[in-house]
């Protein structure tokens, strides 16, 4: 049926503008069902202009979308439940390739992030449709990816994607986001419990396949998420300040872009319980 929402695509595979919607924890039940099924359908939806949201806002809106879990080692941003402050004065900015928290076993089903401070150029995010990308895969790698399990952990060295840290800074991002190893393992390509679409189950806490070496682990990983990471399964948002991106963490990669020097870029994000993946055996 069509959706209740005035929805524009962004791009053609992946990712829909939602407009005409201020989202709060008074929606009537109807439009979050709507919007649950906009995001099973366009993996990664967007909407502009959500100044109405501050912190207390967007945790209200996320407890009646689902159930709010707080990240498993990073702390909370002080006086909230369970948000994830990710500002670029702390260094964090996720510019890597991954799927969020997928190093525990019922990792996040959905993603609520909300623009607060943006660069006027710069730190787009890029989202990745991981069920596209299973379709598009060509007949021998999908036969191999049906078989294969992933090694997830956090054990991720985070300060190696960035040459420039300092060593305080590698310091602090060794406690904060490595403080507790979280190790389990996935199948690589996991059944959506939504749209029963088949997605790959990579990125970036990936730390070796189940049976194989760190040398042959490697090798495939990149053929793999060369063919992820294709153009056409991608959409590229260009942030505003009171901008808010909810994704499905189960079909999708995301990564920021450090492109913006020393402006400051501050999102905010609290994520949605998720489910112990099921591969396609069942
Ligand atoms: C994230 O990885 O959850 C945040 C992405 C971003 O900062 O754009």
């Amino acid at each position: 049926p069509a959706s209740p929402l005035a929805i524009t695509p962004v791009a053609g595979r992946i990712g829909g503008e939602v407009h005409g919607i201020a989202l709060s924890a008074d929606l009537a039940p109807e439009t979050y069902d709507a919007l649950h099924a906009a995001l099973a359908r366009h993996k990664v939806l967007f909407f502009r202009d959500q100044h109405q949201l501050d912190d207390a806002g967007q945790e209200a809106f996320a407890a009646r979308f689902g159930d709010p879990v707080s990240h498993p080692t990073v702390p909370v941003r002080q006086g909230t439940q369970h948000i994830l402050d990710l500002d670029s004065t702390d260094g964090r900015a996720a510019n890597s390739w991954h799927t969020d928290v997928t190093f525990v076993p019922a990792y996040p089903a959905a993603s609520i992030l909300r623009g607060v401070t943006i660069p006027e150029a710069g730190g787009d995010t890029q989202w990745a449709n991981t069920a596209a990308a299973y379709d598009a895969l060509p007949e021998p790698l999908r036969v191999l990816a049906d078989t294969l399990w992933a090694v997830h952990s956090n054990a991720y060295d985070y300060a190696a994607l960035r040459p420039e840290s300092s060593a305080e800074r590698i310091r602090y991002q060794r406690e904060v986001f490595a403080r507790v190893v979280h190790e389990t393992e996935h199948p690589v390509v996991r059944v959506h419990p939504v749209t029963g679409e088949r997605t790959l189950l990579l990125g970036h806490f990936v730390q070796r396949f189940v049976g194989l070496g760190q040398a042959d682990s490697l090798a495939l990983f990149q053929i793999l998420q060369n063919h992820i990471l294709q153009p056409e399964n991608i959409v590229r948002w260009r942030w505003r300040e009171g901008d808010v991106v909810i994704w499905d963490n189960r079909a999708t990669q995301h990564r920021a872009t450090a492109d913006f020097g020393l402006q400051r870029r501050t999102v905010r994000r609290v994520t949605i319980a998720g489910d112990v993946p099921v591969s396609i055996d069942g």
